[in-house]
């Protein structure tokens, strides 16, 4: 029984240290609230969308490039998920502000 409590307390220490939650700045959480981009990514999940640190560990975009992936997705770059919409209308600044921010994770 002991040995059991032992095996438990590890994997869920394990698990809590590989799921440490990103978080999100309160004004990006705004934009992409806004922007609609969580109904689709979650940071550490993925969800519709791949997550973004997902992105970041396989493509490590700098800013400029997210913003041009946001107004025109390529679906080839992930397999096995259905394409982004694209959405030509999130403002350039904005669209900015989120990416600098998504090229922080880890
Ligand atoms: C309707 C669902 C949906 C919405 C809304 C959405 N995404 Fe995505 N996103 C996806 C899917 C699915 C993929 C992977 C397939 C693809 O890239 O087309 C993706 C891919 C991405 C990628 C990786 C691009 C690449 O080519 O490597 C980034 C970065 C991203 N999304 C950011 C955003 C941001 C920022 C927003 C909000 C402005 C957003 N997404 C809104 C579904 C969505």
């Amino acid at each position: 029984m002991k040995k059991l409590l032992l095996v438990f307390a590890l994997v869920a220490g394990i698990s809590t240290l590989s799921h440490a939650q990103t978080k999100i700045p309160p004004k990006i959480q705004k934009l992409l609230q806004k922007n609609t981009c969580l109904a689709c990514h979650n940071p550490d999940k993925k969800l519709v969308g791949p997550a973004y640190v997902d992105v970041m560990k396989q493509k490590k975009y700098k800013p400029e490039e997210i913003v041009a992936l946001i107004a025109k997705p390529n679906p080839k770059n992930w397999p096995g998920y259905p394409p982004m919409a694209a959405l030509p209308n999130v403002p350039k600044d904005e669209a900015l502000e989120i990416a600098k921010w998504i090229t922080t994770l880890k």
